[in-house]
């Protein structure tokens, strides 16, 4: 059988960009941003992405393209023995990230119906709503399983009929929603304090973990070091489309997304005197209770929360399709029964996480279940997997590099991206790794 393409170049970007601007952008990204020291952690950020992310980025989707393969067959058939480890601990990691990613994406689902149910009212306590929400069980593995239970749906329709004109619809709605709530957020009286706060440069808060935290952020966020990018890359027809122009515009969009998001929450918590606060936090109990002394309230609440399961769902899907590509391609799997067998196991590994928030004690080496995995794939599958990549590409073929990024026509950059890849990347990379797992 034909393996499937993307239906157009348009189509792609918004299926990559959708892969990218996920739960990252959103919710981590302005509380880094805000806690990091403003505009001195923006600097800082944009000064990775545009280096280390881009390349990266780039690195995959050639040779995804290449090989036309999931991520363990294209490095087995570029070069096989110990590369292919690489390949594997992407699908695992895809696999491992969805499982509690999905568990966020059902709060947000619950959280967009709530916003009817009286969670938006002055005499709710948000941190009880959202604890006791957390805490049963019942409940947040049925969110969790509605979550699946629609990325799976989409990712067994194809590569066309479910991915791309799911993102073809879902991306532009995405940016509409963000466009409303951004001005509806800066309009209202002093949203300039939350402005102030976000942009305000403060070099002080800059420190070596400061920039850890950008690195780790830039890879989650643009959803690299796992073969995603490589299998979004790997459904690509044309040797005519420019690879370092798509890795461009999927950055930026990427960036734009989650520098923007910090325009709807900060100016939306300092107008109504609520002060940021970490994490999950900042989202699922600042927000509903600062939404709840605002005039329509429900409404803007609902679309915040729409906003957010959109984002997850369009990366949800990306992450499913690493593990069903490998399926397809190298276990000859039909894309229905990958879709289905292996979104089910996903959805089984996934209830431990929706459980380990308050509903049992699921601990793992002092963490909660969820924790743990997040912990594992962010600090350690993903660094190792980006830094492979970059080697792979900057030492092992870099010829195939060349001439797959020059396809198109003339690449200016070419030799900086091949020393990043070479030595830039794997540098940065090994010492947020180190950083990451506490080692200095
Ligand atoms: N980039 C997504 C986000 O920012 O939420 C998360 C993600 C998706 C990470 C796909 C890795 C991946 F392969």
């Amino acid at each position: 059988m034909e393996r499937e393409t993307w239906g157009s170049k348009l189509g792609f970007w918004l299926a990559a960009a959708g892969s990218a601007i996920g739960l990252g952008n959103i919710w981590r990204f302005p509380y880094l941003a805000g806690s990091n020291g403003g505009a001195a952690f923006v600097f800082i950020y944009l000064l990775i992405v545009l280096t280390i992310g881009i390349s990266v980025m780039l690195a995959e989707f050639t040779i995804g393209r290449h090989t036309n393969l999931n991520a363990v067959g294209a490095f087995q058939k570029l070069k096989g023995g110990p590369w292919q480890i690489a390949g594997w601990m992407g699908v695992v990691a895809g696999f491992v990230i969805l499982s509690f990613y999905s568990v966020i994406g059902g709060w947000t689902i619950k959280y967009i119906l709530s916003s009817f149910t009286g969670m938006i009212s002055t005499s709710t306590d948000s941190t009880s709503y959202f604890l006791s929400f957390i805490a049963n069980g019942p409940q947040t593995v049925l969110y969790h399983a509605i979550f699946m239970a629609i990325t799976i749906f989409v990712v067994y329709r194809g590569v066309g009929k479910g991915i791309e004109n799911t993102c073809k619809i879902l991306m532009p709605a995405l940016f509409l929603l963000l466009a409303i709530l951004i001005i509806r957020a800066v309009t209202l009286p002093g949203a300039l304090a939350g402005i102030n706060f976000y942009l305000n440069p403060d070099f002080s808060k800059v420190t070596g973990a400061t920039i850890l935290a950008a690195l780790g952020q830039a890879f989650f966020s643009l959803s690299l070091g796992m073969g995603c990018m490589i299998t979004y890359g790997s459904y690509i027809k044309s040797k005519k489309e420019s690879l370092p122009r798509a890795a461009a515009t999927i950055t930026l969009l990427d960036t734009a997304a989650a520098f923007l998001a910090g325009f709807v929450i900060f100016p939306t918590v300092f107008a109504f005197g609520a002060t940021p606060s970490a994490g999950p936090g900042l989202t699922f109990i600042t927000l509903p209770k600062v939404f709840a002394l605002m005039p329509g309230g429900q409404i803007w609440s609902a679309l915040f929360f729409l906003l957010l399961a959109v984002a997850a769902l369009t990366s949800a899907i990306s992450l499913l399709e690493v593990v069903v590509a490998y399926m397809i391609d190298n276990a000859k799997w039909s894309r229905q029964n990958a879709a289905l067998i292996i979104g089910g196991a996903i959805l089984l590994l996934g209830i431990p996480s929706a459980l380990s928030q308050g509903a049992m004690t699921i601990n793992i080496a002092g963490k909660s279940f969820l924790d743990f995995l997040d912990f594992i794939s962010n600090n350690i599958l993903l660094p190792l997997g980006g830094l492979l990549i970059a080697l792979f590409v900057g030492w092992v073929i870099p010829e195939i590099a060349k001439k797959e990024t020059t396809a198109h026509g003339t690449f200016g950059f070419q030799s900086v991206w091949i020393w990043i890849c070479r030595v830039v990347a794997p540098v940065a990379i090994f010492v947020i790794f180190l950083g990451g797992l506490g080692l200095f």
